[in-house]
């Protein structure tokens, strides 16, 4: 089933609930996913206690769509544009397996075309099948001149323990780390933990990641199609009390592993369409 209610601070949200119990929600504001919880009733994202649902703001949490930039690598406004725009429901079906989907769409809005004077059309398809969930962006240049474009599905993820989780998948790729001027560094570990502030942005990386939650005993399985780069961000203490929008202690259920075409931006010519795709699927570490 698919509807829409009346979400946070009244911002309508869809709400996909899967025969088996597994459910998910978008907030039209941003097609901006805010909740995926398994059948089992585990709620996989993050959101911030703090989080603030309101017309010009990002939503801290969940899954922020960032384009047509990524973070400050242009002179928009951080992650882009349409974060902060209200989207469609463009469509909405419930297939023979049982699959639900959800399509948003978004074009260019008198604020967008302020900053980016760029024609285009966006849409973000939600599937939501028993065990998995699949966002796929699709960005179509409806003008009449060429554009570059960044994409992140910034995807944030509810762990137990900071202390307790591992990012797998990223051994002896190249990143360029933002802590430290965003130098080229190769990631020497077979897995990535947590002990200070993080913000990497990994480059060219393989198509499987495995955020891995010791404590909850779970594994998040991220595949991902057309989307080479890979995004690990944790504030860490001092950069969440600098957030307004993120409590203090809140670092330590949250890690972020994002998926993007960042490194090399997709050029659209007029008419043309590009598509990244992600798929997420949760089991058990002993399954
Ligand atoms: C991450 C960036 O993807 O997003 C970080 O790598 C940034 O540098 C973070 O702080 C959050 O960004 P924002 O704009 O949502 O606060």
């Amino acid at each position: 089933m698919i509807y829409i209610v009346v979400g946070n601070n009244s911002l309508p949200k869809v709400v996909l609930t899967h025969a088996s119990g597994a459910s998910a929600e978008v907030y039209l504001h941003g097609a901006h996913v805010t909740s995926w919880v398994t059948a089992a009733g585990e709620e996989l994202f993050f959101l911030s206690r703090l989080a603030e649902f309101a017309p010009h703001k990002p939503i801290r949490g969940g899954i922020p769509l960032c384009w047509p930039q990524f973070s400050g690598q242009g002179p928009l406004p951080a992650h882009g544009l349409v974060r902060l725009e209200d989207w469609e429901l463009a469509s909405s079906e419930t297939r023979a397996d049982g699959a639900l989907v959800a399509t948003l769409r978004l074009s260019e809005t008198p604020a967008t075309m302020a900053l980016w004077p760029h024609p285009f059309t966006v849409e973000l398809m939600v599937t939501l099948q028993e065990t998995a969930l699949t966002v796929a962006f699709r960005a179509t240049n409806t003008g009449s001149e060429s554009f570059r474009s960044q994409l992140a599905f910034h995807s944030y993820f509810r762990i137990a323990d900071i202390h307790q989780t591992a990012v797998r998948g990223l051994h002896e790729v190249m990143y360029l780390d933002a802590m430290n001027e965003m130098k080229p560094t190769l990631e020497n570990g077979a897995e990535i933990r947590f002990a200070e502030e993080t913000d990497r942005v990994y480059m060219d990386t393989p198509d499987t990641l495995q955020v891995v939650d010791e404590a909850k005993e779970l594994i998040i399985n991220i595949g991902k199609r057309n989307l080479p780069d890979a995004v690990i961000w944790n504030p860490w203490v001092a950069k969440a009390q600098r957030m307004p929008d993120y409590g203090d202690e809140e670092y330590q259920q949250m890690v972020c592993a994002e998926t993007g075409r960042i490194i090399d931006p997709v050029v659209l010519a007029p008419g043309e369409s590009w598509t990244g795709s992600t798929t997420f699927n949760v089991c058990a570490t002993s399954g």
